[in-house]
């Protein structure tokens, strides 16, 4: 076991609901080890300009419902600098911090296998709304996502039930379009357009038709923002090519990463965060903490940022299938 004393812990990317959870379970087993938690404010950001604060068993107390991260976050295009990368780890030498954890999605973890390559002793936690690290079948944050988007589209349709219309609903998950398709299938919608499979605009102004001919009385698109086939663009071909149908834009942008994390991400993130520590305290390092068929796993740095495609044939058919 390694005689850890002291560890330090931040947040980067894009916030996600249950990050709060995964601080306080690090800082707490931590503290159940004897070993001591700095927080580093604002990312990769702070990490560089040496940001930190001491985060006792009291400072993470009442923060396991809420949503957003404690610690901030910040995205730090300066941190692909070499001079910034030392000037970080100097910071956490100075500090007498012996190891990092980062919480974050892809984008995150490649700056922490740019620490553990300097040699710092670095363990990364799955946490991002767009479930797009390879290896794990899910990330912090992605049930609570999922949930508040199903919860504005069941609204949205509502609506568009009542006056009879299409939405094109834009959903997060920057090039992954498992969001999308994951909350197509418990919506109902009848379409869905995501980067992993293509579908063209003409092909969904015919099955609008034919749908309303059928005596639908709402059309429900959900797009992933990473698309080929923008939200914007099948809205203006729909208004130029469809006449008789009435079609409004609904972007539903941050309102999908704030929030209280659902119990799965709560539970989740408290399992991940005393992993991690635990990890650290074994000898391992350079490894991001994910999900595999229900177990905690150690996912090297390398494979986790690897490109991954979390849709599957399987899903598109599916949605294909209980949209007709
Ligand atoms: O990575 C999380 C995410 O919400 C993506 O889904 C989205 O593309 C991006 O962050 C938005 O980034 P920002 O908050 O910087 O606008």
């Amino acid at each position: 076991m390694w005689n850890l004393k002291r560890l330090a812990v931040l947040t980067s990317g894009g916030d996600a609901p249950g990050m709060n959870a995964a601080i306080r379970s690090v800082v707490r087993t931590a503290l159940g080890q004897g070993i001591e938690t700095i927080g580093v404010i604002g990312g990769y950001a702070g990490l560089a300009a040496g940001h930190y604060r001491p985060l006792d068993s009291w400072a993470v107390s009442g923060i396991i419902q809420r949503g957003g991260t404690m610690l901030h976050s910040a995205r730090c295009p300066d941190f692909h600098l070499l001079e910034t990368q030392h000037q970080a780890i100097r910071y956490l030498e100075e500090a007498g911090i012996e190891a990092l954890i980062i919480i974050g999605g892809n984008g995150s973890q490649q700056g922490t296998l740019t620490l553990h390559r300097l040699g710092f002793p670095v363990m990364g936690i799955a946490s991002t709304i767009d479930n797009d690290l390879a290896e794990t079948e899910t990330t912090i944050g992605v049930d609570t996502a999922l949930n508040t988007a199903v919860h504005y589209i069941d609204q949205l349709k509502d609506t568009a039930t009542s006056h009879h219309r299409a939405f094109i609903v834009e959903v997060m998950g920057r090039g992954s379009g498992y969001l999308a398709m994951t909350i197509a299938i418990a919506t109902g919608a009848e379409v869905a357009v995501v980067p992993e499979h293509h579908i063209d605009p003409e092909t969904i102004a015919q099955d609008v038709q034919a749908a309303y001919a059928h005596g639908k009385n709402h059309y429900i698109v959900v797009v992933a923002e990473g698309a080929a086939l923008k939200a914007r663009e099948l809205m203006d071909y729909l208004v130029q090519h469809s006449s008789n149908v009435d079609a409004r834009l609904s972007v539903l942008g941050h309102v999908q990463r704030g929030g209280s994390p659902t119990v799965r991400d709560r539970v989740l993130a408290s399992e991940f965060g005393a992993a991690a520590v635990q990890s650290l305290l074994e000898g391992h390092r350079g490894v991001v903490i994910g999900l595999s068929k229900g177990n905690i796993i150690e996912i090297p740095l390398e494979a986790a940022i690897a490109p991954c495609e979390k849709v599957t044939p399987e899903m598109i058919a599916l949605a294909g299938v209980l949209s007709r």
